[in-house]
């Protein structure tokens, strides 16, 4: 049962106050093509198809038993397709990623740091070349981001360790040049039920896919903290801290790193510091 914790990662998604932001960020008109892209047992499925009639969805899912459940559970629902497959490496998919992507919107809670055998690490370290393959979720992000048409949504909730850490400078500027970010909420890991990781916060990114770089480098975005309760995602109160990020002005710092200081001073010394940490330590 530990060996498979460590395997899949099945940490699933059973707050209302996260599925509910997380599905309006969506806005969906009610006609997309979807991807779960780790359904677990359905959470995003089930209140997506509830209210949104004619979504078509394909869940996919690698764990046998899990997939076997989902099989069952919606067998007699025509809209949802589901399929046991690893996501990282379908082949289908890696074909549809190139070819510009064929999902109009994208959901997931994906797996933190899913273990794998030398030989699938091998495997991914070639097929996400220049990406820090030892941990699954910022894969999955861009695996994601790939399997996106052009101006199809995201909406991810993964820990907030590539926002600033060296190693995940890749996909930060893969991020900023490929995509528009609508918003950034930060929040403790506490608020996810009985997940409470000590190296990092959460957070929950949204974003489209964008036409162009030249867009992206236009965007502009909110990162929110602050946050007092798991209730207050998506809502407005006075004491949550909003700031503004533009894209470009990211992108042409040392390490794309998403600060999110208030201090503008602060920022600017991190952003402009020749010597960082990891060149000592
Ligand atoms: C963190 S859980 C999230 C499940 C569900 N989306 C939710 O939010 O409750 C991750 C799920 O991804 C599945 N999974 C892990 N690695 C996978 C992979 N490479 N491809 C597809 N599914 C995977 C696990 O079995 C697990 O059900």
């Amino acid at each position: 049962m530990i060996q498979e914790q460590r395997i899949y990662q099945a940490y699933y998604t059973k707050s209302e106050p996260i599925l509910n932001y997380m599905i309006d960020l969506l806005a969906l008109k009610g006609n997309e093509y979807i991807l779960e892209p780790c359904a677990g047992d359905g959470v995003f499925i089930d209140p997506i198809i509830s209210t949104n009639s004619k979504v078509k969805i394909d869940a996919f899912e690698l764990n046998t038993e899990t997939f076997r459940n989902l099989l069952v559970k919606y067998a007699s629902n025509a809209s949802v397709n589901v399929k046991q497959i690893d996501t990282l490496l379908d082949i289908d998919l890696t074909f549809q990623c190139s070819m510009g992507g064929k999902y109009d919107a994208v959901i997931a809670n994906p797996p933190y740091g899913a273990w794998r055998t030398t030989e699938e690490r091998k495997q991914l370290k070639k097929r996400y070349n220049g990406f820090y393959a030892k941990e699954s979720y910022s894969l999955f992000l861009y695996r994601c981001i790939e399997a996106l048409k052009i101006g199809g949504k995201l909406v991810f909730i993964i820990p907030d360790t590539y926002l600033n850490l060296h190693r995940y400078t890749d996909i930060r500027k893969y991020i900023l040049t490929h995509t528009k970010i609508k918003e950034i909420a930060l929040f403790p890991s506490s608020y996810f039920p009985d997940v409470n990781f000590g190296y990092a916060n959460l957070s929950i990114i949204a974003l489209e896919k964008s036409q162009s770089v030249k867009k992206a480098m236009n965007n502009s975005f909110q990162m929110i903290k602050r946050f007092k309760n798991v209730e207050e995602l998506g809502k407005n109160a006075n004491h949550l801290s909003y700031i503004t990020l533009n894209q470009k002005k990211l992108l042409s710092t040392n390490d794309f790193a998403f600060l999110s200081n208030h201090n503008p001073k602060i920022s600017y010394c991190i952003e402009q510091s020749p010597l960082v940490i990891c060149a000592i330590a």
